[in-house]
């Protein structure tokens, strides 16, 4: 049985991906991962408000330096706490990607060009195999076009790309008009890798308070049909890697995912629910089921249902409600 797979040219041992979370954002973390079983770890994002604050924080010291001392121009001054923020994350980065022998894969996500490119040039200097870029920000501007807002998330990849060796691989929000037209032209970019698709935070009122909350609830499978019609009708019609995202509870998930033509499947809920050894009993359920099912390898299994099959092009491009509504006849309802 060979659960092998490649992701953005990396050769994995198995196909299950910690994504990014609060579970990658310390070496110790990444190394429970690793032990617990994990193909690969996406580390927790690097945001540019982060990067920013710092910035600031770092600007005001030096500004503070030179206006005491004439020759602080190239003086670069021990800072108390700066380790915690960008430095602090690259460091982290840095050790995780000697320490661990699993690739560990970098996350961004900036708002501005020197934000992205910089800082994605740092993450390959820190080691990094890989650098996911996290590309999403609301676009709140009414004279922002739908073709701008996806010009500049093509240009920064674009730019990304040039900059770096490593492999790029875009996390995307599946809100865009023409998936297909998008996902190409990322690739066309430079995207080695495009992954579908993450969730956002759920803002709420709070009636008690009249308080407007955030929070990031837990997915559960119900999520999976977004991500997994997106990942059948992309496979293999696009020259990069595909990455499932969003509501895999269990082993049954990742063969759906993988099934429908995903290189990797990646998670996140469940390891923060379950602990991260529960990534083993993902991964044996997967071995389980294709011993079972009479497949030998992961390869076997990749896109059997994705769109290329005729047979499947129905179903998944008519995602329309005509056939699913015969089910809710009453006649069918009253059995
Ligand atoms: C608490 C929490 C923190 C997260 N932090 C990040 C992050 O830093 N960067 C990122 O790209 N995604 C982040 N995500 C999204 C996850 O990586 C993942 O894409 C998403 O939760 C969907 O997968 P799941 O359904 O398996 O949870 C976070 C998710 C959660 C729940």
């Amino acid at each position: 049985m060979s659960l092998a797979t490649r992701y953005l040219g990396l050769p994995l041992a198995h196909p299950i991906v910690a994504s990014a979370s609060p579970l990658t954002a310390t070496l110790d973390g990444m190394r429970r991962l690793e032990d617990a079983g994990a193909a690969a770890v996406v580390m927790t994002s690097l945001y540019e408000e982060q990067i920013r604050a710092e910035d600031t924080a770092y600007a005001r010291y030096t500004e503070h330096g030179s206006n005491s001392q004439a020759e602080a121009g190239s003086y670069f001054p021990e800072i108390p706490g700066y380790d915690s923020g960008v430095s602090g994350h690259l460091e982290t980065l840095m050790r995780a990607s000697e320490a661990l022998d699993i690739p560990v894969i970098a996350s961004l996500n900036g708002t501005t060009a020197e934000g992205w490119t910089g800082h994605a040039r740092a993450f390959e200097q820190a080691g990094a195999a890989a650098i996911e870029l996290n590309v999403y920000s609301v676009p709140i501007d009414f004279a922002a076009t739908g073709a701008e807002v996806e010009r500049r998330t093509i240009e920064i990849v674009r730019q990304v790309a040039a900059t770096v060796r490593i492999p790029v691989s875009i996390k995307l929000v599946p809100y865009f008009s023409s998936l297909p037209h998008m996902a190409s032209e990322l690739v066309r970019a430079g995207a080695a890798g495009l992954v579908l698709f993450n969730r956002l935070y759920a803002p709420d009122i709070d009636l008690a308070t009249l308080r407007v909350t955030r929070s990031l609830p837990l997915s559960t499978a119900s999520e999976l049909p977004l991500s997994l019609v997106w990942i059948a009708l992309l496979s293999r019609r696009l020259g990069c890697s595909l990455a499932a995202s969003r509501g895999v509870e269990t082993h049954v998930e990742v063969v759906k995912y993988l099934l429908a033509g995903a290189d990797v499947v990646t998670t996140t809920s469940a390891l923060l629910r379950h602990g991260p050894p529960y990534l083993a009993t993902m991964r044996d359920g997967l071995e389980r089921w294709l011993g079972e099912n009479g497949f030998d390898s992961v390869t076997a299994i990749r896109g059997l249902k994705d769109a290329t099959h005729a047979e499947h092009v129905d179903a998944l491009f008519r995602a329309q409600y005509v056939a699913a509504l015969t089910e809710y006849l009453p006649g069918k309802l009253v059995q």
